[in-house]
């Protein structure tokens, strides 16, 4: 196992060292195993790192059961596509697709969001800096609508900051559950989970409440880095 994925004795780990390594090793996160399996990355810090913000209860059923469960839940359904095609039987392949569609999209948002948030309160340097203030006029302009944005989610989903290499250009999306209202092309650079199971046990029924404490602790360092990326996948 690579050093950056091990937990340390001393009760956290430098926040970004495991999801930087994965980025740096890997281009893009890396969601899947050698045989095209979905893997579930290790958290880059304990479970008790983004108190009181995020609390350790919280943390821990989200990461292991909801993320978790994706993940279990995007393997059956790539398995069922893959039984579907092996017996020339599509007759339900589109509920697979579906099923793949959701579940996937959710792996790939949670594993993002771990590595957007860390113990202090960062903002936008550098070229993301620039691009923000180009797009948005400031960063003040941007946290207002992606607040607004993920606030506003009609039941279930995400606020995202996105660059969409079509436009080159960054943009922020209201994605509801994890899959719908995207634009093509468009990679998470900064994401705001909004699901009920993201801050219901320590905020209730107060989204707004716990949409506003988030940016006590995410991490624009990690956004920067994530829009490197995305320049070099394509350029
Ligand atoms: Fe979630």
């Amino acid at each position: 196992m690579k050093s950056g994925t091990l937990l340390g004795a001393a009760g956290w780990l430098s926040t970004t060292d495991a999801f930087t390594q994965n980025l740096t090793n890997n281009d893009i996160d890396k969601l899947v195993d050698a045989n095209g399996n979905y893997i579930q990355q290790a958290l880059p810090y304990n479970e008790n790192f983004l108190e009181p913000y995020m609390d350790t209860e919280t943390m821990h059923l989200h990461y292991s059961f909801h993320h978790g469960g994706a993940v279990k839940g995007a393997n059956k359904d790539l398995q069922m596509i893959k039984k579907s095609l092996s017996e020339n039987n599509l007759e339900t392949v589109d509920f697979w697709t579906k099923k793949l569609s959701y579940h996937f999209s959710s792996h790939i948002l949670h594993s993002i969001f771990w590595t957007n948030l860390t113990n202090k309160r960062t903002e936008p340097k550098g070229d993301l800096q620039k691009r923000i203030e180009k797009n948005f006029g400031s960063y003040d302009k941007l946290k207002f609508l992606i607040a607004e944005t993920s606030k506003n989610v009609d039941g279930n989903g995400w606020g995202i900051v996105a660059y969409q290499p079509y436009s080159d250009s960054l943009t922020v999306l209201q994605c509801e559950n994890h899959e719908k209202l995207t634009q093509w092309g468009a990679i998470p650079l900064l994401v705001i989970d909004v699901w009920e199971h993201a801050y219901y046990l320590k905020y209730k029924n107060k989204r707004n409440d716990f949409v506003d404490a988030l940016f006590n602790i995410l991490n624009w360092d990690n956004a920067a880095q994530r829009l490197d990326t995305a320049l070099k996948l394509t350029k």
